[in-house]
């Protein structure tokens, strides 16, 4: 087997200031859905809207979302094509910027970040994960998973070792040295998700993870997140068609029109009978 010292991006490319201490990672259970006492906000939206002009045609993608996340939840997001639920997602992770209204992470409102904050917040607090895993192609499983560990200055030796960790949990370890070509959508989605984490955020945003895998392989992803959720006290958000998925949330929230349309603990979604949530999902 190739020796990964010899594999790794340099981490010449430290052009973002590493800022505190990177999180511990430890053992969590997430707060019980209905136990108010032990919850704590981790992102809040106030009047979030966001327009997009295109010529002469203004489209609303976001029409006012207010909501509390709380730490450590497991958060599934249902909505039909267009409803605005990647746009909701650019907002929360710093992506792009609202029209009106309000982010806070940690109670930071985003839109006073300088240009530095935000890109610590990019890269350090939120891990995102897309249907297309957006894998560097040239690049070995290791060095993709390493890439933001060098841009938040962390040592190579550091992120060797960090990254080899990761693919463990992920179960690519013994697969380090392989380059996206060579990998199957599972095992390119597992190494998004190790990157994703590289940098031990607070937040995993997931936009439908599993939109281009089949059912088993899907499975196989989401308890990874679960997993991650549930040991690494990683708040996720995840959105997906699958209304198997719901069993696994703490809440699910459904978006309609760019805005929520419900929110609503798992145990008052399974016991309702028929559809699911009496809601319809496209
Ligand atoms: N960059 C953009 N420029 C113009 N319109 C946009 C842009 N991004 C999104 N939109 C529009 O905003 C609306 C919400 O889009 P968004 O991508 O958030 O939907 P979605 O819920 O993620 O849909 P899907 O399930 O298909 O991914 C849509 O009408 C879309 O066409
Ligand atoms: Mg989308």
């Amino acid at each position: 087997m190739p020796d990964p010292d010899t594999n790794l991006p340099s981490d010449s490319s430290r052009d973002i200031p590493a800022g505190p201490e990177t999180q511990t990672p430890k053992s969590h259970t997430p707060p019980q859905a209905n136990d108010a006492s032990q919850r704590a906000v981790i992102i809040r939206t106030r009047g979030l809207k966001k327009s997009y002009r295109m010529g002469e045609v203004v489209t609303h993608a976001l029409q006012g979302i207010d909501v509390e996340l709380y730490r450590g939840e497991f958060i599934i997001i249902l909505g039909p094509s267009g409803s605005g639920k990647s746009t909701f997602f650019n907002m929360v992770g710093g992506l792009d910027s609202p029209t009106e209204g309000r982010v806070f992470i940690d109670e930071v409102d985003v839109a006073q970040l300088n240009a530095i904050e935000l890109a610590f917040l990019r890269c350090r607090k939120i891990g995102y994960i897309f249907q297309t895993y957006n894998l560097v192609q040239y690049m070995t499983c290791l060095e993709n998973v390493t890439v933001p560990m060098a841009f938040a200055g962390v040592d190579a030796d550091e992120a060797r070792e960090r990254g080899l960790e990761l693919l463990d949990l992920v179960g690519l370890k013994e697969r380090w040295f392989h380059k996206p070509i060579e990998m199957s959508g599972g095992q390119q989605q597992r190494t998004a998700i190790a990157r994703s984490m590289a940098n031990l955020p607070s937040v995993l945003l997931c936009d439908e993870p599993t939109g281009n895998l089949d059912l088993k392989t899907g499975d196989e992803i989401h308890k990874i997140l679960r997993r991650l959720n549930v040991e690494r006290g990683v708040t996720v958000l995840c959105v997906t068609h699958d209304h198997r998925l719901i069993g696994m949330a703490d809440r699910i929230m459904w978006i309609r029109d760019g805005m929520i349309e419900r929110l609503a603990n798992r145990d008052e979604v399974t016991v309702e009978a028929g559809s699911i949530g009496g809601q319809e999902n496209a």
